[in-house]
């Protein structure tokens, strides 16, 4: 028999990136993602700025959506919108959106949550076909989280484990800020750390409980850091920047990696994803694709399209949720603090 084909329409406005998807069950027939270039001028992202970007970009970017899909908008079956966590004034203009389009189509609306919809990406149809089998661990890491996720199923999803202060992504970039790269830094981080020495230097690792993670010490000994050797020497960013990238990057991944594997061992589970925007960095993809023959665990990485904010990923989870008969209605409001999951 012939599979039914449910058409999604994604809408992601969290941050600083403009994005729509649309989806056929776990097939992402387009996903459109306009970043806001205007914030890199600013070292991070100004709110306002974001919220009017968003207004500008959101019409054409689902408009694009559905003309690479080559659907009509009365062919979509639901809408999947981000409900949050992020920032306030971007997820207003997402939610508002799919309400109104919900309200003119009379299509089902869909509230999706933004971390959730992360390790969900790890659903969307791939060229091996490989999808993590439940339970599995999720090490969630983006540019405002990073958590550690115990996935038993679609519905059940637990934080075991999260940052104290600043995320993963965050530390990337404000150690970039701090040598004087553009926003966002995890990217060049990532590139230039590819030329470096990863031994180089040394920074503070944190000492926290449990599965938590911490990452404002690493900044504040990078900064001091840097400081004390530029008194030394003005031009000492510009002559060890490789080696200061690596050293940097190899410090997150091993607060990271160490966390990862006592979650492994408390839980006994050898079945491990990644995902959230920090998992596009090439170093953490090697490290963790070695460890499949180093400790027998099984990976999945998702495909670099979906790491970073992407409304593909949306889409994929707003399906899950339809299968399940799980819809919002016309009084669901954007949520910039929401529950873990
Ligand atoms: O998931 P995401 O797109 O947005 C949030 O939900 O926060 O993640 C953005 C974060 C930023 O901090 C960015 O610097 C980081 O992901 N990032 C990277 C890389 N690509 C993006 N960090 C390290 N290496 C990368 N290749
Ligand atoms: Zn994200």
């Amino acid at each position: 028999m012939a599979q039914t084909k449910t058409y999604i329409l994604g809408i992601e406005s969290s941050c600083d990136d403009t994005s729509a998807a649309v989806s056929m069950n776990t097939q992402i027939l387009s996903n459109v993602i306009a970043t806001q270039k205007i914030h890199e001028q600013y070292g991070g992202i100004v709110p306002e700025l974001a919220s009017r970007a968003h207004l500008q970009n959101i019409i054409p970017v689902v408009s694009e959506a559905l003309k690479q899909a080559n659907i009509g908008i009365n062919d979509i079956h639901a809408i999947a919108f981000t409900k949050g966590p992020g920032l306030l004034g971007s997820l207003l203009v997402g939610t508002s959106f799919a309400k109104a389009l919900s309200m003119a189509l009379s299509k089902p609306l869909i509230d999706v949550h933004h971390m959730k919809a992360h390790i969900m990406a790890h659903f969307i149809d791939n060229k091996m076909n490989r999808k993590p089998t439940f339970p599995f661990l999720c090490l969630t890491v983006s540019g405002g989280h990073t958590q550690l996720v115990k996935v038993s199923s679609f519905q059940h999803m637990v934080v075991i484990g999260s940052t104290i202060d600043d995320a993963a992504g965050e530390a990337f970039d404000k150690c970039g800020k701090i040598m004087g790269l553009p926003y966002p830094g995890g990217p060049l981080i990532d590139k230039l750390a590819q030329l470096g020495n990863p031994n180089r230097f040394q920074f503070a690792k944190p000492k926290v409980d449990g599965l938590n993670f911490s990452f404002s010490g690493l900044k504040t000994s990078f900064l001091y850091f840097i400081q004390a050797e530029t008194r030394k020497n003005t031009n000492f960013i510009q002559e060890n920047l490789n080696d200061l990238c690596a050293s940097l990057q190899q410090t997150i991944l091993d607060i990271l990696f160490y966390k990862l594997e006592q979650a492994v061992k408390n839980e006994c589970i050898t079945e491990i994803a990644i995902a959230g925007g920090v998992s596009a960095n090439q170093g953490l993809r090697d490290r963790l694709k070695s460890y499949e023959t180093e400790k027998k665990w099984k990976v999945y990485i998702p495909d670099f399209q979906y790491c970073t904010d992407n409304a593909g990923m949306i889409a994929v989870a707003g399906y899950y949720h339809f299968l399940e008969g799980q819809f919002t209605d016309l009084n669901v409001n954007a949520e910039a603090r929401i529950s873990a999951f």
